[in-house]
């Protein structure tokens, strides 16, 4: 059972891109397989500091192949903008990157959809990241979405993408008084991508099968967060795709009996980018202090996160439904120097305690946290790669964590770094 998924436990943003990284040395396939590039993946290693909103985190590691699944919706443009990016940073990568076929593509109508019905929203305007991801999901289940495997024959796609076009700019120009597109344009861009896309176009799910059939370790690489999942998330403010463990298995084509290892990222407190219910939120000084010293402003937005304490209660529901064998808690060391930390252990809600998670977002938004207090450490964490080195008070966070969701926490970052990181137990070839 050589897959071993990587997902965000909360609204994403747990520093999974440096976890990805980490995780792939030990990894001959790693495979993205939900989102698109509203993803923002930050990789620091010797040789710099890079930011992927679509190619995956294993790029570094030389032995790897690095996949795109059939459940990731792909920005040509973005793609390639980003494999030509390396190139020029002297990583050139193209050998060991393919896309799927069944991979659905955004264009550019998606983009101008996303800014159009954000727009309409008004105020139950979701805050999306713009990239057209929604509105690309949307066409696929529409069944009028356009797929990777389609730019290989332009020409046996102009009558569909015709018909496709002509009813989207009814849209644009009746449902949201914007600007047509021009098929011209478009149909332009595709014999382009055709030309430059193409030798990355690939049978993946066939590939990641055969790899797997021999045994070979396969990283899931998950986007976005637990909570964020267009099913199990904090709907309708959430993303249109599933990055949870299902979406894993719906998005590569595997299945799950192939997966030993379920892997939770979890971020030592909470973040949370666009609107929605957010229990444990803090608007004051100490959300302001995490916030600068981490730097919690979005990869591909730029937009300042929301933070807030852990949310043991969010937190245990994205364990319920992904299963987790294995935890990583990332950004330990953001709660240096702390005189105290808070952790969210259940919600008062309509007076009565609870420790479910709602499924309704008004009755989250009416949650107000329950909040146990813990000793902060005052010697630091940052850097740390030895469990027993760490400060006891930052130990005893570490392991009521732990108990909190139920899982073993067997990686820990300490910082942006590749090396910045205890291993406690290996979760990869186990
Ligand atoms: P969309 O995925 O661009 O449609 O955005 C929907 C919601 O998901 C918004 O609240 C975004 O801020 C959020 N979101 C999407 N991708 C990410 C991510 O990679 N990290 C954190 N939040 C995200």
């Amino acid at each position: 059972m050589p897959a071993y998924a990587v997902l965000g436990a909360q609204w994403g943003d747990e520093g999974k891109g440096k976890i990805i990284d980490v995780l792939a040395r030990d990894a001959d396939i790693v495979a993205r397989f939900s989102g698109g590039n509203n993803a923002g993946h930050t990789v620091v290693n010797d040789e710099g500091v890079f930011s992927f909103h679509l190619i995956p985190c294993g790029v570094f590691w030389p032995q790897t192949l690095n996949v795109i699944g059939n459940g990731v919706v792909l920005d040509p443009d973005v793609f390639l903008e980003e494999v030509d990016g390396l190139k020029e940073q002297g990583h050139d990568v193209s050998d060991r990157l393919l896309v799927s076929e069944r991979a659905h593509i955004v264009m550019p109508y998606h983009v101008v959809l996303d800014e159009l019905t954000e727009k309409a929203r008004g105020s139950d305007a979701i805050g999306t990241t713009g990239k057209g991801i929604g509105p690309t999901y949307a066409d696929k289940a529409a069944r009028t979405g356009i797929r990777a495997a389609d730019l290989l024959d332009v020409e046996a796609l102009l009558p569909r993408l015709e018909n496709i076009v002509n009813h989207t700019n009814k849209i644009i120009t009746a449902v949201y008084d914007g600007t047509p597109v021009s098929m011209t344009d478009i149909f332009d861009k595709c014999r382009d991508w055709s030309e430059r896309l193409g030798p990355f176009i690939a049978p993946v799910e066939r590939i990641v099968y055969e790899y797997l059939e021999a045994g070979r370790n396969v990283l899931l690489e998950g986007a976005q967060g637990a909570l964020l999942d267009l099913d199990h998330g904090t709907y309708p403010f959430v993303t249109s795709s599933n990055p949870t463990i299902g979406g894993a298995c719906v998005g590569l084509g595997i299945h799950p009996n192939y997966i030993s290892n379920i892997i939770g990222v979890f971020k030592a407190y909470s973040t949370r980018v666009g609107s929605g219910p957010f229990p444990t939120e803090l608007t004051d000084e100490t959300g302001e202090r995490i916030r600068n010293l981490a730097q919690e402003f979005g990869v591909t937005t730029g937009r300042a996160r929301r933070v807030g304490w852990f949310d043991a209660v969010a937190a245990k529901f994205s364990t319920q439904v992904n299963g987790y064998t294995s935890a990583v808690l990332t950004r330990l060391d953001v709660l240096d120097g702390f005189d105290s930390i808070m952790v969210c252990t259940a919600y008062e809600l309509d007076g009565e305690r609870t420790e479910e998670f709602p499924g309704g977002v008004a009755a989250l938004e009416r949650c107000k946290p329950i909040l146990e207090e813990m000793k902060g450490w005052t010697s630091p964490t940052a850097g740390a790669t030895d469990f027993s080195k760490l400060p006891k008070e930052a130990v005893a966070y570490v392991q009521r964590i732990q108990e909190l969701i139920g899982c073993p926490i067997d990686v820990i970052s300490t910082g942006p770094h590749r090396d910045e990181v205890i291993r406690v137990r290996e979760v990869i070839g186990v």
